[in-house]
């Protein structure tokens, strides 16, 4: 694919769970974004993003929730079908919902399999440590590539009693190290790293051979993730000091939406030019 404005070619061919490995080996960054719905899945294969997630965020940033936790396993299900027609060649993964792998591993195990049979999608995530490496096991027995996810575990927000950045202590460090070690063991392809350390990111990521993919944790990673919204930015007021805004899209379609207003209340829109 020819990447207009970096002027660059990049490799169109699907990706699998093998390419990032490789890509971490020789050194190559990788990019994953969140995307949510067809067009922003068809802008994000169009600029050559390498990993699709439809992460759960999915449902503060588009259905307007405070938090991941009431995201249903079919509302996820129904926005990677559209982000899989929006980029039919792009590597997506389905971030599982809230309660849709915890309560039992057999249910865990035909939810997953679901994104994989209907959603369009290459893998899962699932957040976790210790407590969900039986499982990990149990679905890439079962054929399902999983990415882990550790640090700051957005669905454990109630229990944690807020957002917290992981890893600030020593023995922190140590656990999210030994997490890793047991999910690499476990059999995922790689994992996220969100709200931790830099220095400590950069002791998992050597600790480690899958390949690391970070937010809020560092450049050290072997690839970084970022929420569309955030980067784009699409929220008026919130920045998240771990997102860097790579356009202001808020106000672009603010002018346009009170152009549009104005043209319409003084009879300036619609035109000839537009009617039939
Ligand atoms: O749901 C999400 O957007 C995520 C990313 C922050 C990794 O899990």
């Amino acid at each position: 694919m020819y990447n207009k404005r970096k002027n660059t070619m990049r490799s169109s061919a699907k990706k699998t769970v093998c390419s990032f490995r490789k890509m971490k080996n020789d050194g190559e960054k990788i990019v994953m974004l969140t995307t949510y719905d067809a067009p922003s899945g068809r802008f994000a294969e169009q600029a050559g993003v390498d990993i699709l997630l439809v992460g759960d965020s999915l449902a503060m940033t588009v259905l307007g929730f405070d938090n991941t936790l009431p995201l249903t396993l079919e509302e996820s299900l129904n926005h990677c079908k559209a982000v899989h027609r929006g980029a039919p060649n792009s590597f997506i993964v389905g971030d599982m919902p809230f309660m849709t792998f915890q309560a039992s591993e057999s249910e865990a195990l035909k939810n997953a399999a679901r994104y994989l049979k209907e959603g369009g999608c290459s893998a899962v995530k699932i957040e976790g440590g210790m407590p969900i490496i039986p499982l990990v096991e149990k679905m890439i027995i079962s054929g399902i590539p999983v990415m882990g996810h550790i640090g700051l575990l957005p669905q454990q927000v109630l229990t944690a009693g807020g957002y917290k950045i992981a890893g600030k202590t020593d023995k922190d460090a140590e656990r999210l190290i030994a997490e890793a070690v047991a999910l690499e063991k476990a059999g995922v392809f790689c994992m996220v790293l969100e709200g931790i350390p830099a220095e400590v990111s950069k002791r998992i990521t050597e600790a480690v051979s899958v390949p690391t993919i970070g937010i809020g944790a560092g450049p050290e990673c072997a690839g970084q993730v970022q929420v569309f919204m955030d980067i784009l930015g699409m929220f008026d007021g919130f920045k998240p000091k771990h997102a860097k805004r790579y356009a202001n899209i808020a106000g672009e379609i603010h002018d346009a939406l009170s152009d549009y207003c104005k043209e319409v209340r003084e009879k300036k829109f619609p035109t000839e030019e537009h009617s039939f």
